[in-house]
């Protein structure tokens, strides 16, 4: 998404001054971005309560903001360490935390299970019974509090019998009656207490379906997409409806930042979650429900001029995980006009860039860069320097700068 050249010229100045005492590399959070994507999100989602995905934001002082909003209630964590640290304490950030994914961390467990008000406030994901017996081995049932315990739904697209699969490897539990088994494994254990639901639809919520440049792929995405929604629909539905025979949810979560006017459309899903599009990094771009505006950018300082036309920033390689690509890669956006170089691509300690305005570019001139992913971005830098209006206004920790490191 390239801003018109006078519009990237004002936002390259506005950035430069606000951080004109300020030593790259930083990173800075645009607060009016951030509000606005954070209001655009709320929009989006039709009145459903937003769980805030944490990977995607990796900051406290952020979630907190977020959470303060009316549209959004409680955090989708990555890991369990990272769910107890933001329910606990003097001032957790949350009394409501579904770690978004299987855990088998044995402390985190020990810590989760000597706490009755930690239990109270942390679900665990689960889709096999084999993740019950790991509570179980760490914990007896009779020696702990009760655990809170979701479903995850494997909410991919299968076609071919089965041959075809579209979508992210997550649970196995595909079909309503494996969801309704599992539900009865977990209902009649003792220690455990079926609370949840939770059917993310990756290849619709994660797939830019307008990618730029690529027309035909989006097309082909569109098709699959449309596709996607429908199946799930009808069976995320019967799945849920199987699983409420035998325990009474509390909740059904479903989605993410692509996909939030489909899964808000779903009866059957009572919350949904997202997080990406907070920061709105750049594989949040192709998307045509929805523009965010970049939140989260860069700067790295130019240390050098290798050759004419050519300059080099200090480091740089902030990559975005994922099936490797030029995609994944950290984009130079402020000056405009800047590239990497295809045989050096990011560097781990430098980053060489070409184009026009490398020629104006002097040593110590920053170049502004905005991240593939969200909350990647904050494992680079202990600040993140909100910005509000011109002025940079606070200081916000990401995990890093607060010494966590959940992996
Ligand atoms: C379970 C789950 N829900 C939702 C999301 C969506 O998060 P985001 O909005 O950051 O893309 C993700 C992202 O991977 C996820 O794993």
């Amino acid at each position: 998404m390239a801003l018109p050249a006078d519009d990237a010229e004002t936002a390259r100045a506005r950035l430069d001054a606000a951080t004109a005492d300020l030593d790259p590399p930083m990173a800075v959070l645009d607060l009016d971005a951030l509000d606005a994507n954070a209001a655009d999100l709320e929009r989006r989602a039709a009145g459903r309560p937003i769980r805030v995905a944490s990977k995607s934001v990796r900051s406290r002082p952020v979630l907190r903001r977020v959470l303060a909003r009316p549209g959004f209630a409680g955090v989708l964590a990555y890991t369990l360490a990272e769910a107890l640290w933001l329910t606990g304490g003097e001032d957790p950030v949350t009394d409501d935390a579904l770690v978004g994914y299987p855990t088998a961390d044995r402390g985190a467990l020990r810590r989760l299970l000597s706490d009755p008000d930690l239990a109270a406030r942390v679900t665990l994901m689960v889709d096999s019974p084999d993740q019950l017996d790991l509570v179980d081995a760490v914990v007896a049932p009779a020696a702990r509090p009760e655990v809170r315990i979701c479903l995850d739904l494997d909410a991919s697209l299968r076609a071919a019998a089965g041959r075809v699969h579209v979508g992210v490897r997550r649970s196995p539990v595909h079909t309503p009656d494996e969801a309704a088994d599992l539900s009865r494994a977990v209902a009649g254990r003792p220690g455990f207490r079926l609370v949840g639901l939770m059917a993310y639809e990756a290849q619709v919520a994660g797939v830019q379906d307008a990618p730029p440049g690529r027309p035909l792929r989006g097309l082909a995405v569109r098709g699959m997409q449309a596709a996607s929604v429908r199946e799930l629909a009808a069976r995320r539905a019967a799945a849920v409806a199987a699983v409420r025979a035998v325990a009474p949810l509390e909740f059904v979560n479903g989605g993410g930042t692509g996909s939030l006017e489909t899964t808000a459309a779903d009866p059957s899903v009572t919350e949904l979650a997202a997080g990406s599009g907070l920061y709105s990094p750049t594989l949040f771009d192709g998307y045509r429900a929805f523009t965010g505006r970049p939140a989260a950018l860069f700067a790295l300082p130019v240390t050098r001029r290798p050759a004419p036309g050519t300059v080099t920033v200090a480091g740089g390689g902030w990559i975005a995980s994922g099936p490797p690509g030029t995609d994944r890669l950290p984009r130079p956006v402020h000056p405009a006009g800047l590239r990497m170089i295809g045989t050096e691509g990011a560097g781990e300690v430098q980053t060489p860039l070409r184009g026009a305005a490398a020629t104006t570019l002097r040593i110590g001139d920053r170049v502004w860069f905005r991240h593939a992913k969200a909350g990647e971005l904050a494992e680079h830098v202990a600040v993140l320097h909100a910005l509000t209006g011109d002025r940079l206004t606070d200081a916000y920790p990401t995990y890093r700068g607060e010494g966590q490191a959940f992996g």
